[in-house]
């Protein structure tokens, strides 16, 4: 008999639920979940986004009322995206102390007080009405010392709004001490940064281009964002200039297709590391749950535990306020 046997048996500690449970590697937690949330000006109904199915644009109202819900479910933070009424090339209501995200997080901090922490995506993506991130110049190019004018004053808006961490996704060059320093001049010291440090030209933006209606008019984002296919030491170069910079969270997005660079990260640096379960991320599943392919609750759940098993530290997902309900 034995000596074909195995003696080592590893199915022995995945026989039982318990068993399974005491000896996971990798738990998820709500508090380290970060839920994306979308504001519009100018409407009285949160319009649904068709290719984000459960994702709305909110009202200021619906808005404080999910964010609310969010607190309640244990969700670490928010990161607020708003969507002005009026566009134009600068980007002016952007850092307009009477602008929509600016109202949004005045509303939000003051709904949900220390229970979660409230953030800005701070870019000009959402407010440009070419839907760039940045200030162009007269050849269409992003001017990136013009931008990060334009970044700095959007942070102290940001800040003096209530946003208790400001999270810079344009990948101007400088963006963070550029950043750092217009906070700690106008008194926002304590504001920390949550980097978005290596984030990748990706067509997984696709569906959040609709709710944050943000889609470029012309070009597209590769002068700026990672090339996919650029090597992992061209990622490893931008986490040590925004680490100098005084990056206080560094983050990869998206996260599924990039889980390698999180790995890379978490190794690298002594920070917490994020990851951005993107748009398409979310409507891949949704997508394929619709039509009854696939399990949707256990999908959901996998993708995160891997991007946490990964390295990340905290993911930024749209599933935030459901998985966190359910853990
Ligand atoms: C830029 C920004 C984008 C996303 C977050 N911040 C869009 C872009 O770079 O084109 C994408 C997030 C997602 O796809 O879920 N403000």
């Amino acid at each position: 008999m034995s000596a074909h046997y195995p003696v080592a048996r590893p199915r022995r500690l995945r026989r039982t639920p318990a068993l399974r449970r005491m000896v996971a590697g990798t738990r998820l937690h709500p508090a380290d979940l970060i839920l994306p949330m979308f504001v519009k000006e100018g409407i009285t109904e949160p319009q649904p986004v068709a290719s984000m199915p459960g994702v709305v644009q909110h009202t200021r109202d619906s808005l404080r009322k999910a964010a609310h819900e969010a607190a309640a479910a244990g969700v670490g933070g928010l990161i607020l995206f708003g969507i002005p009424a009026v566009k134009d090339a600068r980007g002016s209501a952007a850092d307009d102390p009477d602008g929509i995200l600016q109202k949004a997080l005045r509303d939000v901090t003051a709904e949900v007080g220390d229970a979660t922490v409230v953030m800005a995506d701070t870019c000009l993506d959402e407010f440009t009405d070419h839907g760039h991130c940045g200030i162009l110049t007269p050849s269409g190019d992003v001017d990136n010392d013009l931008t990060l004018e334009r970044y700095a004053s959007i942070a102290v808006a940001q800040a003096a709004a209530g946003s208790q961490m400001v999270a810079p996704s344009g990948m101007m060059d400088g963006q963070v001490g550029v950043i750092r320093a217009a906070l700690d001049g106008a008194g926002y010291a304590h504001v920390p940064i949550l980097a978005y440090t290596a984030k990748y030209a990706s067509a997984f933006y696709g569906p959040f281009r609709d709710a944050a209606e943000c889609a470029p008019q012309f070009g597209d984002r590769s002068t700026h964002q990672q090339d996919p296919a650029g090597p992992l030491e061209e990622a490893l170069r931008e986490v040590r200039l925004d680490l100098a910079e005084g990056a206080d969270v560094v983050m990869v997005k998206p996260a599924l297709a990039y889980l390698d660079v999180i790995t890379r990260f978490r190794d690298e640096v002594d920070v917490p590391v994020a990851a951005y379960q993107v748009s398409g991320e979310y409507a891949m599943v949704e997508a394929a749950a619709a039509n009854g392919w696939v399990d949707r609750e256990r999908m959901i759940l996998e993708s995160l535990v891997a991007i946490k098993r990964a390295g990340a530290d905290l993911i930024l997902t749209y599933w935030a306020t459901e998985v966190a309900r359910r853990l």
